[in-house]
């Protein structure tokens, strides 16, 4: 059985904890600064130390450290936390310096990642038919730390790269007219909702959205725990969602 400590005892924290039976995982410690379930307050070498693999679900003031300990102590990591990929530079250095193993995504979920290649898809044939628009948008719960979220980012970042009309991302145009050029993604905070995601195509003719509903936090957990089965040998930094079909395909495999 693969040994592995969660680091963030939260919302997805536990939903990592109830589903990891199901997938042959036993989770030998928890660390969080402020829940009281948790075994150990801080990633140090005595809460680390029996792990085979770290999966944090923190917050992304404290992920780069998070994930700078790991390293130093030779256990590979899984970030499903959020919010940090301006430091994604400066880490990947850091891991591939110290030899160490990194997973990371904005999305673990089945469905979102099947919806990142779906949505290129559509940009690249969009791209070619002159008329047609493009715009996107995110809605989450009100307690989420990171605006936009990591998967309308991501999203966003997959149409620029395939629509030669739009040379920017516009999350927060204040009170301004939106130029051709920018590609407008917005962001809701509302209620309860695990995340919903959704790219429009817009012309005289015709529209077509393409959206996402999670409709849990346990489609995170099940990729997240995927990836934590698909790290455990591997070396260097790895972007789950450029490899999700690979991934995929080899924790199949070995189930
Ligand atoms: N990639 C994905 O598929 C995916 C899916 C869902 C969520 N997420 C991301 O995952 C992160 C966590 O989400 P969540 O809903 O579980 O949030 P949450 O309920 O707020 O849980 C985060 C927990 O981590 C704790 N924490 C803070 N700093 C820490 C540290 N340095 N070490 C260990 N634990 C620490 C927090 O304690 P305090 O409350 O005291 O700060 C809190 O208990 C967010 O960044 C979210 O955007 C990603």
């Amino acid at each position: 059985m693969l040994k592995v400590g969660l680091v963030g005892y939260g919302k997805m924290g536990h939903m990592l904890k109830n589903l990891s039976n199901e997938f042959n995982i036993e989770i030998v410690s928890i660390i969080d600064p402020t829940n009281e379930e948790a075994n150990y307050k801080e990633i140090n070498e005595n809460s680390i130390s029996n792990c085979d693999v770290l999966i944090d679900f923190s917050t992304p003031n404290g992920v780069i450290n998070n994930i700078k300990r790991a390293v130093k102590q030779n256990i590979p990591i899984v970030v499903g936390t959020t919010g940090w990929l301006d430091s994604l530079n400066e880490i990947t250095e850091y891991v591939e310096l110290n030899n160490g193993a990194l997973i990371y995504g904005s999305n673990f979920s089945i469905g979102v990642n099947i919806l990142f290649q779906i949505v290129n898809f559509s940009s690249e044939l969009f791209n070619k038919i002159p008329g047609y628009d493009v715009a996107g948008s995110e809605i989450h719960h009100r307690m989420k730390k990171d605006i936009p979220s990591g998967t309308g980012k991501t999203l966003a970042e997959i149409v620029l790269n395939n629509y030669d009309t739009k040379e920017e991302i516009v999350y927060q145009p204040g009170n301004r007219e939106i130029k051709k050029e920018e590609l407008h993604f917005t962001s809701l905070r509302l209620g309860e909702i695990p995340g919903l995601h959704e790219v429009t195509f817009d012309s005289k003719d015709d529209q077509l959205s393409i959206k996402h509903n999670a409709k849990g936090r346990e489609g995170f957990a099940k990729g997240a725990l995927m990836a934590a089965k698909y790290i455990y040998d591997k070396k260097g930094v790895i972007d789950f969602v450029s490899n999700f079909s690979e991934i995929i395909e080899e924790v199949n495999n070995e189930n």
